[in-house]
């Protein structure tokens, strides 16, 4: 981690993981459909990837779509990925133009070809790029990675390639989706919310937790500095004396 220049209390994280929590009730209080907070949503994702590379972050998770969203109903599950296609569409000179990776941590079972297409191409074309790793959470469920490990393992004791008695935490970490990600050091809800919703499970072990009282689509680089200056307070002891 390190101190943003000029502000000696914002402390940069290694990496950023958030729940974008609160488009509904926003849409709501305005007096719109909810869909419109999803679109309204699309401005925080930019502002905070973009701020997020600029300060030196390594790797930002956004938790854009979880497994059980797909329980919503599916004209606001059409909207969603309208708008994902849509961000892939436009962000593209934005994302090389900060040098960020993109990835994507979920199932692509349930994926549509279409978005699975315009997720795949982004991926390649960012895919040489040096700087912050953007993981869009889509489909994701941190219990089902966890069953996609186990059965990653599973198969190859099966196959012989591993002794169950080897199984350890590396050897669970390794096969989660992108294994080459830093645990996140913080972890950011908006919308007052203080629960995990089934994000990052395995990872957010020892993440530092930030509620942001604001909806998501309120969220701007004041909040993600806000949230950065309450993580630089933090004391991490990992279980340890300090
Ligand atoms: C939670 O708000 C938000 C989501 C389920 C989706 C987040 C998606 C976006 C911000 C737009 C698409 C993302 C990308 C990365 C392009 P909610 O609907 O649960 O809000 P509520 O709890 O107030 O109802």
């Amino acid at each position: 981690m390190s101190a943003a220049a000029g502000d000696p209390g914002l402390v940069v994280p290694r990496s950023v993981a958030v729940i974008m929590d609160g488009n509904g009730r926003w849409a709501k209080q305005a007096g719109l459909e909810r869909i419109r907070g999803h679109e309204k949503g699309i401005e925080a994702v930019r502002t905070t990837v973009t701020e997020c590379a600029q300060l030196g972050v390594q790797a930002l998770v956004l938790y854009a779509f979880s497994e059980e969203n797909w329980q919503r109903p599916q004209r606001e599950i059409d909207l969603l990925f309208k708008l994902l296609k849509r961000f892939l569409a436009e962000e593209l000179p934005t994302l090389m133009q900060h040098r960020v990776r993109l990835v994507h941590s979920g199932r692509r079972e349930r994926l549509a070809p279409d978005v699975l297409d315009l997720l795949d191409r982004t991926i390649a074309a960012t895919a040489g790029n040096a700087g912050m790793t953007l993981s869009l959470a889509i489909s994701y469920g941190g219990r089902q990675e966890i069953v996609d490990a186990v059965r990653a393992l599973a198969a190859d004791v099966q196959r012989g390639a591993m002794a169950p008695a080897a199984i350890d935490e590396a050897a669970i970490h390794a096969r989660l989706y992108h294994p080459e990600l830093p645990d996140p050091d913080l972890l950011i809800r908006t919308a007052g919310e203080r629960r995990i919703s089934n994000f990052l499970l395995w990872q957010v072990s020892y993440a530092e937790i930030h509620v942001a009282e604001v909806c998501w689509p309120e969220f701007r680089a004041e909040h993600l500095h806000a949230a950065f200056r309450d993580y630089g307070r933090r004391v991490r002891k990992f279980g340890k004396v300090t």
